[in-house]
């Protein structure tokens, strides 16, 4: 089908869940002009326990529903898709399609003084060695350790972002990150960012923590500008948000993620 995209289409992003609406919120700060179509695949959440094949299978059917929004981008806001099926998705995509991991790497290589960074992530991504592979692409001298933090969703999803127990779970994640002595730690999870504070109380002042969500806002906006795609309108821009599952849990769930309320969520 061809596709011609025009500067007023939508952007379109997708996660796992809710976790991508971070990524959401940062686009809302850079691109607030820009009509936004999020889907959420609300009922075969989570990914990050899931295989290569089966995530490949669900991002394809997500991807083709955007495109039938006429998106004239995608972003891939689940780091556990971008790690194991972005790189299929490009050679298919007729619209430039972008994911959190390389955005995330970028930052983290040129933010460690000390060549020594942690990732935290799911552990599909952590499994997937596409953070690390694409660290040492950016700064070949830098020594990786990862941590997948399996826990840290559900405590996200509870909405226990300072809760004494997200501490806890958060030091003994953290342990080891602390002994090796890493300068910087990537929040290589969607739901990770809602964590900064308890993840900062934990590595100290002296470790940059790297969110992907806010880097990969800045890489559509260089994108889009370079290709003339930015949308100059002056309606004011419309956001809409599909999900695969009960529209009402997810608009409960998502004032935590987005800081405001969603209108506008249709189930598919
Ligand atoms: N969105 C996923 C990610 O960023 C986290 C939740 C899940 O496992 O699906 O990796």
């Amino acid at each position: 089908m061809p596709h011609h995209p025009n500067s007023n289409d939508p952007i379109g992003v997708f996660d796992s869940g809710l976790g991508g609406l971070t990524v959401v919120k940062e686009l809302f700060m850079s691109l607030p002009e820009e009509n936004i179509i999020y889907f959420g695949d609300t009922a075969r959440v989570p990914y990050g326990t899931k295989s290569r094949e089966t995530i490949i299978r669900y991002s394809r059917e997500i991807v083709s529903v955007l495109l039938k929004h006429k998106v004239k981008m995608i972003v891939v806001a689940c780091n556990t898709a971008s790690s194991l099926a972005l790189d299929v998705l490009q050679k298919e995509c007729p619209v430039p399609i972008i994911g959190v991991i390389d955005p995330g790497a970028k930052k983290a290589a040129l933010s460690t003084k000390s060549k020594k960074v942690g990732i935290i992530a799911t552990q599909s991504t952590v499994k997937s060695g596409k953070y690390a592979k694409r660290l040492k692409d950016f700064e070949p001298k830098v020594h990786v350790i990862s941590q997948p933090c399996p826990l840290f969703v559900p405590l996200v999803e509870e909405g226990w972002f300072d809760h004494d127990i997200t501490f806890r779970v958060a030091k003994e994640y953290l342990a080891d990150f602390k002994k090796e002595g890493i300068d910087t730690l990537i929040l290589g999870c969607t739901h990770y960012p809602l964590l900064r504070k308890t993840i900062a109380r934990v590595m100290g002042s002296k470790v940059t923590l790297i969110d992907s969500a806010r880097e990969v806002a800045m890489e559509v906006k260089e994108i889009l500008g370079a290709q003339k795609m930015l949308r100059h309108d002056r309606k004011s821009p419309e956001h809409m948000y599909l999900v695969s599952d009960e529209p009402e849990i997810f608009k409960f769930r998502a004032v935590r993620f987005l800081g405001t309320s969603v209108k506008n969520v249709k189930r598919v």
